[in-house]
């Protein structure tokens, strides 16, 4: 038998100032296994649990768009073992929870460079698209072989060579306009970033998306990061003042 978790703090949360887009940074996993004495791809398999977990309470609440920083084009730097393992986990996460979030109306996407990922990984991820797309739940988006600055310099190609064929000038290319060549394009805007493992840095996160959300460095490592600390993040967030330049009246 399943007993939920009892919170140990209740937040109480403004449901009508939900973030529409929460964009998280896993961050922690390895240290989190050293902890235990166990190999860092321990820390990555326990972390997986929290994508589920967070997917489905963020759902409850109501915020539209979930995004998770899976795997950065840096990473590639790590141990082959450690990235080959990384990139066996879609198989594993899907397998085990892709029936409750279709379920739940949860929407899979992923932003980055699927086609870099091993064959069963790329076909893994695809069918948890396709099988999901008519959901209209929670968008669960995947960065996965991610990389923001690379994000810009595509977007940037793109546009140059549209410019180069006649087909815009230049007073087309306004930031609307970049946006539209973004991986992000059809997600709604970034309300609030939050980063576990009390790192505080982007380490190439989606920069252009995130210039004006709220940002949240949490010290709590990845695997260990819940519902409470979900809720915690959000009554920080519903603290803030947004102003966006402007000045509060
Ligand atoms: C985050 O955890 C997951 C990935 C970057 C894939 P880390 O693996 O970076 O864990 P730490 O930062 O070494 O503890
Ligand atoms: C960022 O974490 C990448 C992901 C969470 C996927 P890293 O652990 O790779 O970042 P740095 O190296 O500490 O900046
Ligand atoms: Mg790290």
């Amino acid at each position: 038998m399943f007993f939920k978790k009892k919170m140990q703090h209740d937040y109480d949360l403004d449901m009508h100032n939900i973030p529409g887009h929460i964009a998280f940074i896993m961050d922690g996993n390895g240290r989190w296994a050293k902890k235990r004495k166990m190999p860092r791809t321990y820390g990555h398999h326990e972390g997986t649990k929290t994508i589920r977990t967070l997917a489905l309470e963020a759902n409850r609440l109501g915020v539209k768009a979930m995004t998770v920083y899976a795997f950065s084009t840096e990473n590639f730097k790590r141990e082959a073992s450690e990235v080959e393992y990384i990139f066996k986990l879609p198989k594993e996460f899907f397998n085990l929870y892709l029936k409750e979030l279709m379920e739940n109306n949860v929407q899979i996407r992923y932003i980055g460079h699927l086609e870099m990922a091993p064959i069963e990984t790329q076909n893994i991820i695809k069918e948890a698209i396709q099988r999901t797309s008519v959901n209209s739940g929670l968008i669960l988006t995947f960065a996965f072989i991610y990389g923001g600055r690379d994000e810009i310099v595509e977007a940037t190609r793109i546009i140059c060579e549209k410019y180069k064929n006649g087909e815009i000038s230049l007073s087309d290319v306004t930031e609307d306009y970049f946006e539209q060549h973004l991986m992000t394009k059809d997600l709604p805007p970034v309300d609030l970033m939050v980063r576990s493992s009390g790192e505080c840095r982007l380490s190439n996160f989606l920069p252009w998306q995130l210039a004006y959300a709220e940002f949240i460095f949490d010290e709590t490592l990845w695997p260990d990061f819940d519902e409470e600390h979900l809720h915690r993040a959000i009554a920080i967030y519903q603290g803030r003042e947004r102003r966006f330049g402007g000045v509060l009246k």
